[in-house]
């Protein structure tokens, strides 16, 4: 059987599996182009946890890495979610550990913690707030405390801090080991070649990047101003699966990765071979204990209080 043949009876399996068991899939933008083809929903990170809620299926499969799974999870407990690959998992979530959080609030007692969303379950569960990419700069500007504990990315640690000057930050040294790679060298490269690009990047890539930059975005955010900006090019600062969704909603405009494209391998694990044996077998469910859910929920709540 040709590839095309193949692929197109593979996605006629999944839609037949997906109506039987009326199950919703969601994609993060960072998806391979199939995946983003047929997912029912596309966003980021919160986004979509935010959609799950509002859809009548109590199914959902989540294309992505664990941290978003498990955050739609806690928004939606009374819904079934599934990650199709178990070790998808996030390497800047994986930087902190519930025990040394624990360890760093007992060193700074009056700290609030404020989480990104790319945090496991359990580290949530012992945040006061959380925030994302897009809202981290006014959470932190209107909790009701000076010192905070930021965890756990050091540049969106850093942009926050630049930009809410007031508050006393204790920032995480994680990182995302994608965001890192583009460099300030292939930042002016790039403006050299495209000087009337409008250049957007995520928080994640290294401070002196955005420093230089004209937006520092989430990937929607991205996504919301390519339509918006009368610019015809731009040069894009993050995961090389975003690019796939701007060209395809913005046809007449250009989009070039900042440097070299650069792939998060474990966004790019999910295949349609393991969307269809997610939705076959059933696996891997999400599972988290109550008492996490309760309180990881009360931290993402809260983080709408303090937008
Ligand atoms: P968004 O929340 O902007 O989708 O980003 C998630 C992420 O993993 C960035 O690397
Ligand atoms: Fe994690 Fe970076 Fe991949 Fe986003 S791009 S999921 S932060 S490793």
């Amino acid at each position: 059987m040709k590839v095309k043949d193949y692929k197109q009876e593979l996605v006629a399996r999944i839609m037949t599996l997906k109506e039987r068991k009326k199950a919703a899939i969601l994609a993060h933008n960072y998806q391979i182009p199939g995946i983003q083809d047929i997912a029912d929903v596309l966003g980021d990170s919160l986004g979509l946890a935010k959609i799950s809620k509002t859809l009548s299926s109590s199914h959902i499969v989540f294309c992505g890495v664990k941290f978003m799974a498990e955050t739609v999870k806690i928004l939606s407990p009374h819904k079934r979610v599934f990650l199709p690959v178990v070790d998808a998992g996030c390497p800047l979530a994986d930087m902190i550990q519930a025990e040394e959080l624990i360890e760093l609030k007992r060193n700074h007692p009056e700290a609030w913690v404020v989480t990104y969303v790319n945090t496991s379950a359990e580290v949530k569960s012992l945040s006061d707030v959380c925030c994302t990419s897009a809202n981290a700069i006014n959470v932190v500007k209107n909790i009701p405390v000076k010192k905070v504990i930021f965890i756990p990315d050091k540049n969106l640690g850093w942009w926050v801090a630049k930009n809410v000057p007031h508050k006393e930050l204790v920032i995480w040294n994680g990182f995302c080991y994608v965001h890192e790679q583009f460099t300030l060298n292939d930042l002016r490269q790039a403006k050299k070649v495209y000087p009337d690009a409008e250049a957007l990047v995520h928080p994640e890539c290294r401070r002196e990047i955005l420093e230089e930059v004209d937006y520092v975005l989430s990937t929607s955010g991205m996504l919301k101003r390519a339509k918006a900006s009368s610019a015809q090019r731009f040069i894009i600062g993050t995961e090389e699966g975003l690019l796939y969704r701007l060209k395809n909603e913005n046809p007449q405009k250009e989009f070039y990765s900042l440097g070299n494209a650069r792939m998060c391998i474990n966004m790019k694990k999910t295949g349609l071979d393991e969307l269809y044996s997610c939705l076959e077998k059933e696996a891997y469910e999400v599972e988290l204990q109550e008492q996490i859910i309760e309180k990881a929920r009360v931290a993402l709540e809260r983080m709408v209080e303090y937008v």
